[in-house]
Protein backbone atom coordinates (compact mmCIF):
# COMPACT_ATOMS: atom_id res chain seq x y z
CA UNK A 1 0.00 0.00 0.00
CA UNK A 2 1.01 3.06 -0.93
CA UNK A 3 0.36 6.65 1.12
CA UNK A 4 -0.78 8.93 -1.59
CA UNK A 5 1.40 12.48 -0.92
CA UNK A 6 -2.03 14.31 0.64
CA UNK A 7 -1.80 11.49 3.06
CA UNK A 8 1.69 11.74 3.80
CA UNK A 9 1.08 15.69 4.43
CA UNK A 10 -1.99 15.02 5.91
CA UNK A 11 -0.34 12.98 8.67
CA UNK A 12 2.29 15.38 9.00
CA UNK A 13 0.16 18.16 10.06
CA UNK A 14 -2.07 16.59 11.79
CA UNK A 15 -0.40 14.19 14.00
CA UNK A 16 -2.77 10.85 12.87
CA UNK A 17 -4.31 9.49 9.53
CA UNK A 18 -7.31 7.27 9.08
CA UNK A 19 -6.96 4.51 6.27
CA UNK A 20 -10.47 2.67 5.65
CA UNK A 21 -8.43 -0.80 4.82
CA UNK A 22 -5.54 -2.36 6.03
CA UNK A 23 -6.62 -6.25 6.65
CA UNK A 24 -9.45 -8.19 4.29
CA UNK A 25 -12.40 -9.30 5.75
CA UNK A 26 -10.73 -13.26 5.05
CA UNK A 27 -7.72 -11.99 7.80
CA UNK A 28 -10.12 -9.84 10.20
CA UNK A 29 -12.14 -12.51 11.15
CA UNK A 30 -9.30 -14.78 11.47
CA UNK A 31 -7.72 -12.48 13.41
CA UNK A 32 -11.00 -11.98 15.57
CA UNK A 33 -11.24 -15.60 16.31
CA UNK A 34 -7.80 -15.35 17.75
CA UNK A 35 -8.47 -12.57 19.82
CA UNK A 36 -11.32 -13.92 21.32
CA UNK A 37 -9.87 -17.05 22.08
CA UNK A 38 -6.73 -15.38 23.92
CA UNK A 39 -9.35 -13.01 26.08
CA UNK A 40 -10.87 -16.32 27.03
CA UNK A 41 -8.08 -18.17 28.26
CA UNK A 42 -6.70 -14.60 29.71
CA UNK A 43 -2.90 -15.88 28.17
CA UNK A 44 -0.62 -13.33 29.89
CA UNK A 45 -1.94 -13.13 33.18
CA UNK A 46 0.96 -14.07 35.25
CA UNK A 47 3.27 -12.45 33.82
CA UNK A 48 1.88 -9.50 33.41
CA UNK A 49 1.05 -9.42 29.56
CA UNK A 50 -2.47 -9.00 30.54
CA UNK A 51 -3.89 -6.91 32.94
CA UNK A 52 -7.01 -4.19 33.21
CA UNK A 53 -5.51 -1.01 31.71
CA UNK A 54 -8.53 1.09 33.65
CA UNK A 55 -8.71 -0.68 36.89
CA UNK A 56 -6.73 -1.76 39.72
CA UNK A 57 -6.98 -4.91 38.10
CA UNK A 58 -7.17 -7.58 41.51
CA UNK A 59 -7.11 -11.09 40.59
CA UNK A 60 -10.91 -12.81 40.08
CA UNK A 61 -12.39 -9.08 39.54
CA UNK A 62 -13.64 -8.48 35.95
CA UNK A 63 -11.48 -6.09 34.52
CA UNK A 64 -12.67 -2.99 32.97
CA UNK A 65 -10.78 -2.24 30.04
CA UNK A 66 -8.86 -5.81 29.13
CA UNK A 67 -5.32 -5.22 27.30
CA UNK A 68 -2.91 -8.48 26.39
CA UNK A 69 0.41 -7.48 25.47
CA UNK A 70 2.15 -8.61 22.21
CA UNK A 71 -0.39 -10.91 21.52
CA UNK A 72 1.14 -12.28 18.68
CA UNK A 73 3.77 -14.28 21.35
CA UNK A 74 0.46 -16.29 22.96
CA UNK A 75 -0.52 -17.10 18.87
CA UNK A 76 2.04 -16.83 16.47
CA UNK A 77 -0.08 -17.78 13.68
CA UNK A 78 -0.56 -13.85 13.53
CA UNK A 79 2.84 -13.17 12.47
CA UNK A 80 1.96 -14.52 8.91
CA UNK A 81 -1.08 -12.07 8.68
CA UNK A 82 -0.58 -9.93 5.84
CA UNK A 83 -2.00 -6.78 7.62
CA UNK A 84 1.57 -6.77 9.43
CA UNK A 85 3.88 -6.60 6.42
CA UNK A 86 1.51 -3.62 5.17
CA UNK A 87 1.32 -1.81 8.66
CA UNK A 88 4.92 -2.00 8.46
CA UNK A 89 5.41 -0.56 5.21
CA UNK A 90 3.34 2.26 6.21
CA UNK A 91 5.52 2.81 9.20
CA UNK A 92 8.33 2.98 6.58
CA UNK A 93 6.52 5.59 4.48
CA UNK A 94 5.78 7.43 7.66
CA UNK A 95 8.67 6.84 10.00
CA UNK A 96 11.72 6.52 7.39
CA UNK A 97 13.56 2.99 6.03
CA UNK A 98 14.93 2.06 9.88
CA UNK A 99 11.26 2.06 10.96
CA UNK A 100 10.65 -1.24 13.17
CA UNK A 101 8.14 -2.82 14.54
CA UNK A 102 7.55 -2.43 18.56
CA UNK A 103 5.31 -3.58 21.40
CA UNK A 104 1.54 -4.68 19.86
CA UNK A 105 -1.31 -4.49 21.76
CA UNK A 106 -4.92 -6.17 22.16
CA UNK A 107 -7.43 -3.65 23.87
CA UNK A 108 -11.02 -5.29 24.51
CA UNK A 109 -13.62 -3.23 25.48
CA UNK A 110 -16.80 -5.49 26.69
CA UNK A 111 -20.48 -5.11 25.43
CA UNK A 112 -22.12 -2.81 27.37
CA UNK A 113 -19.79 -1.53 30.07
CA UNK A 114 -16.12 -1.48 28.41
CA UNK A 115 -14.24 1.58 30.10
CA UNK A 116 -13.61 4.92 28.22
CA UNK A 117 -9.92 4.87 27.79
CA UNK A 118 -9.35 8.56 28.63
CA UNK A 119 -7.15 11.36 26.70
CA UNK A 120 -3.37 10.61 26.87
CA UNK A 121 -0.37 10.82 24.53
CA UNK A 122 1.32 7.58 24.41
CA UNK A 123 4.84 8.53 24.67
CA UNK A 124 3.33 9.11 28.58
CA UNK A 125 3.83 5.45 28.95
CA UNK A 126 7.61 5.29 28.01
CA UNK A 127 11.12 5.45 28.87
CA UNK A 128 11.68 9.23 29.62
CA UNK A 129 15.50 9.13 28.92
CA UNK A 130 15.11 8.77 25.57
CA UNK A 131 13.99 10.51 22.24
CA UNK A 132 11.25 8.58 20.40
CA UNK A 133 9.62 9.07 17.08
CA UNK A 134 7.58 6.04 16.68
CA UNK A 135 3.48 5.75 15.45
CA UNK A 136 0.63 3.61 16.08
CA UNK A 137 -1.56 1.66 14.24
CA UNK A 138 -5.18 1.00 15.63
CA UNK A 139 -7.67 -1.45 14.17
CA UNK A 140 -10.71 -2.45 15.00
CA UNK A 141 -11.56 -6.18 14.26
CA UNK A 142 -15.59 -4.93 14.29
CA UNK A 143 -16.78 -1.70 12.63
CA UNK A 144 -15.95 1.02 15.28
CA UNK A 145 -18.04 3.66 16.12
CA UNK A 146 -19.13 6.51 18.12
CA UNK A 147 -21.07 4.20 20.46
CA UNK A 148 -18.71 1.15 21.04
CA UNK A 149 -15.34 3.85 21.52
CA UNK A 150 -13.77 4.66 18.27
CA UNK A 151 -11.03 6.92 18.24
CA UNK A 152 -10.94 10.65 18.39
CA UNK A 153 -7.77 12.70 18.23
CA UNK A 154 -6.82 16.79 18.61
CA UNK A 155 -5.39 17.57 15.25
CA UNK A 156 -1.83 19.25 15.59
CA UNK A 157 -1.11 17.52 19.37
CA UNK A 158 1.98 15.76 17.60
CA UNK A 159 3.73 19.35 17.68
CA UNK A 160 2.98 19.63 21.48
CA UNK A 161 5.37 18.67 24.43
CA UNK A 162 4.48 15.35 26.64
CA UNK A 163 1.77 17.14 29.00
CA UNK A 164 1.23 16.23 32.54
CA UNK A 165 0.04 12.72 33.13
CA UNK A 166 -1.35 10.51 35.93
CA UNK A 167 -3.04 6.99 36.71
CA UNK A 168 -6.12 7.27 35.58
CA UNK A 169 -8.37 8.66 38.27
CA UNK A 170 -5.34 9.55 40.37
CA UNK A 171 -5.16 5.89 41.49
CA UNK A 172 -1.74 4.76 41.42
CA UNK A 173 -2.91 0.68 41.51
CA UNK A 174 -4.68 1.39 38.10
CA UNK A 175 -1.82 1.08 34.95
CA UNK A 176 -3.84 3.11 32.58
CA UNK A 177 -2.69 7.06 32.28
CA UNK A 178 -4.88 10.25 31.42
CA UNK A 179 -4.05 13.88 30.93
CA UNK A 180 -4.10 15.81 34.20
CA UNK A 181 -5.35 18.97 32.61
CA UNK A 182 -8.76 18.72 30.96
CA UNK A 183 -8.29 18.35 27.16
CA UNK A 184 -9.67 21.18 24.87
CA UNK A 185 -11.74 19.01 22.68
CA UNK A 186 -13.20 21.84 20.54
CA UNK A 187 -10.66 20.79 17.71
CA UNK A 188 -11.31 17.04 17.93
CA UNK A 189 -11.79 14.56 15.53
CA UNK A 190 -13.81 10.83 15.78
CA UNK A 191 -12.58 8.39 13.78
CA UNK A 192 -15.61 5.67 13.10
CA UNK A 193 -14.24 2.94 10.49
CA UNK A 194 -15.17 -0.08 8.97
CA UNK A 195 -14.02 -3.72 10.24
CA UNK A 196 -10.20 -4.00 9.62
CA UNK A 197 -9.79 0.12 8.77
CA UNK A 198 -7.01 1.45 10.39
CA UNK A 199 -5.98 4.97 12.14
CA UNK A 200 -2.53 6.05 12.45
CA UNK A 201 -1.37 7.99 15.36
CA UNK A 202 2.42 10.00 16.37
CA UNK A 203 2.74 8.97 19.72
CA UNK A 204 2.60 12.21 20.98
CA UNK A 205 -1.03 12.93 19.31
CA UNK A 206 -3.76 13.37 21.98
CA UNK A 207 -6.29 10.16 21.97
CA UNK A 208 -8.89 9.38 23.44
CA UNK A 209 -11.81 5.90 22.74
CA UNK A 210 -14.79 6.01 24.25
CA UNK A 211 -16.85 3.50 26.37
CA UNK A 212 -18.59 0.84 24.57
CA UNK A 213 -22.23 1.04 25.39
CA UNK A 214 -23.31 -1.11 22.16
CA UNK A 215 -24.29 -4.75 23.26
CA UNK A 216 -21.40 -6.19 21.28
CA UNK A 217 -17.48 -6.15 22.47
CA UNK A 218 -15.19 -3.61 20.99
CA UNK A 219 -12.14 -5.39 19.84
CA UNK A 220 -8.97 -3.22 18.51
CA UNK A 221 -5.37 -4.67 17.70
CA UNK A 222 -2.72 -1.51 17.65
CA UNK A 223 0.85 -2.10 16.35
CA UNK A 224 3.23 0.40 16.91
CA UNK A 225 6.44 1.06 14.82
CA UNK A 226 9.22 3.39 16.06
CA UNK A 227 12.90 4.57 14.88
CA UNK A 228 15.41 3.39 17.17
CA UNK A 229 14.74 5.61 20.13
CA UNK A 230 18.15 7.54 20.86
CA UNK A 231 19.21 9.12 24.75
CA UNK A 232 17.72 12.43 25.23
CA UNK A 233 20.28 15.26 25.95
CA UNK A 234 18.13 17.07 28.37
CA UNK A 235 16.82 14.56 31.03
CA UNK A 236 13.47 14.43 31.85
CA UNK A 237 11.38 12.56 34.62
CA UNK A 238 7.80 10.85 34.31
CA UNK A 239 6.77 11.47 37.56
CA UNK A 240 3.13 9.38 37.09
CA UNK A 241 5.53 6.21 36.21
CA UNK A 242 7.44 6.67 39.73
CA UNK A 243 4.40 6.33 41.37
CA UNK A 244 2.32 4.00 39.56
CA UNK A 245 2.05 0.52 41.75
CA UNK A 246 0.07 -1.61 39.59
CA UNK A 247 -0.57 -5.39 39.79
CA UNK A 248 0.30 -5.56 36.50
CA UNK A 249 4.20 -4.46 37.77
CA UNK A 250 3.98 -6.66 40.89
CA UNK A 251 2.77 -10.01 39.00
CA UNK A 252 5.72 -9.81 36.18
CA UNK A 253 8.62 -8.90 38.72
CA UNK A 254 7.21 -12.37 40.27
CA UNK A 255 7.01 -14.28 36.90
NI1 LIG B 1 -2.85 5.36 23.33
Amino acid sequence: MTLTPRQLAFYQEHGYLKLDQLAGAEEVEQARGIYDRLFNNQVGRDNGDSFDLAGTDENGKPARLPQLMNPAHYAPELEAFEFRRVALSIAKQLLGDDAAPGDEHAIFKPAGDGAETPWHQDEAYWDPSLVYDAISIWMPLQAATLENGCMHFIPGSQKLDIVEHQSIGGDVRVHGLETVAPVDTSQEVACPLPPGGCTIHHCRTLHYAGANRSDLPRRAYIMTFRLPPVPRIAPRRFEWLERRQAARQQRAAKA
